[in-house]
């Protein structure tokens, strides 16, 4: 509550069941007006439950598990236009990623989300926010809108101070947002948060899970929390972030035919890939996918973002000393493949 606003939380075991909840919070809200669609965005990702593949916009995780779950249609990312040009009589939500994930490590602008607000107050939608992957601190603030937010001056100051937490809440608040991976710092856990308005709407026996909410994952949990705060992880993930960046762009400069480009917030940093690099030709692999296996065969575990994109999504108390070594390896990969 204290970090997000007057609201409740139902604790969960995994990121896709938090955004299941979130699925049925949007059902329940529309469903005396004959409401139930949900409009998510191209290239995200929300998981693989039956309703989390029809919510990702991804051929790809489709295929195979027709017919998909109804009520779910895509918009391009960040584009509020085309938000607006998809909501029907039916559209009850709006469901997307402060940071998309697997879309290439691509940030939300500031501008988006208070127009996004602006829309679903308008129209009378929810606003969800997916905080699976970009949430608990991993950008530097507690949830990634909380972040974006900062750099179009709703919050002043740098640090997680409880001021700076109002001055973005106030300015924008998501209606719901789920949560899980880093929730439990390696346990299960997943939860979602509902706004004080929603908070009741999903009553006892409308959703529930037999091990939801355990006493051990709840602790661990809190620990978990506790660690970050005391430990300053967020101001460690800024700040080894803003390091691991410069180095990237650094080595995208030097090596333009190799990296393209290095964007993310915090934590969170995705390396775009140049075009038809020589190496990866004519073996019908990503590049990404090819990029990943040569870190991995050096020492680095990163993971692929789309075709062209690898991610870096290191634990939040990486060091200094750490983020150096991943660099080393990585300058070493990209030297050989230039
Ligand atoms: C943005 C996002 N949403 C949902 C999920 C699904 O979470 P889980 O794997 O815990 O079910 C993921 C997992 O990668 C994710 O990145």
């Amino acid at each position: 509550m204290d970090l997000l606003g007057p609201g409740k939380v139902f604790f969960c075991n995994s990121g896709a069941e938090a955004n299941e909840g979130l699925f049925k919070l949007a059902r329940k809200f529309g469903h005396s007006e004959g409401r139930y669609e949900i409009i998510t965005t191209l290239n995200s990702f929300h998981g693989r439950t039956l309703a989390g593949i029809a919510a990702t916009g991804q051929e790809k995780v489709k295929h195979g598990f027709e017919p998909g779950v109804p009520g779910f249609s895509h918009v391009a990312y960040d584009d509020l236009e085309a938000v607006r040009a998809a909501i029907s009589p039916a559209t009850a939500a709006v469901l997307l990623e402060g940071v998309q994930g697997e879309g290439g490590i691509t940030p939300a602008t500031p501008e988006h989300l208070i127009g996004l607000r602006r829309l679903c107050d308008e129209k009378k939608l929810l606003l969800l926010l997916d905080g699976v992957q970009d949430g608990h601190f991993r950008t530097g603030r507690f949830q990634s809108f909380q972040r974006i937010l900062e750099k179009a001056g709703q919050a002043s100051r740098l640090s997680d101070h409880k001021e700076n937490r109002r001055d973005a809440c106030s300015a924008f608040l998501p209606d719901g947002i789920s949560m899980a991976k880093s929730l439990g710092g390696g346990f299960p856990m997943g939860a979602f948060w509902v706004r004080e308005p929603y908070a009741d709407l999903l009553g006892p026996g409308t959703h529930a899970t037999t091990f939801g909410g355990t006493p051990l994952a709840c602790a661990v949990a809190l620990r978990v929390l506790e660690v970050i705060q005391s430990e300053k992880l967020a101001d460690n993930a800024r700040a080894i972030g803003e390091y691991l960046k410069a180095e990237l762009l650094g080595l995208s400069q030097k090596y333009p035919k190799i990296i393209k480009t290095a964007r993310g917030l915090g934590l969170m940093i995705g390396v775009e890939l140049a075009a038809d690099i020589p190496a990866f030709a004519n073996n019908g692999k990503a590049a990404s996918i090819q990029f990943v296996n040569r870190l991995h065969d050096a020492g680095l575990l990163t993971i692929p973002s789309g075709n062209q994109v690898i991610r870096l999504l290191p634990p939040l108390n990486l060091r200094r000393s750490e983020a150096e070594e991943g660099i080393a390896i990585l300058s070493k990969v990209i030297r050989a493949l230039a």
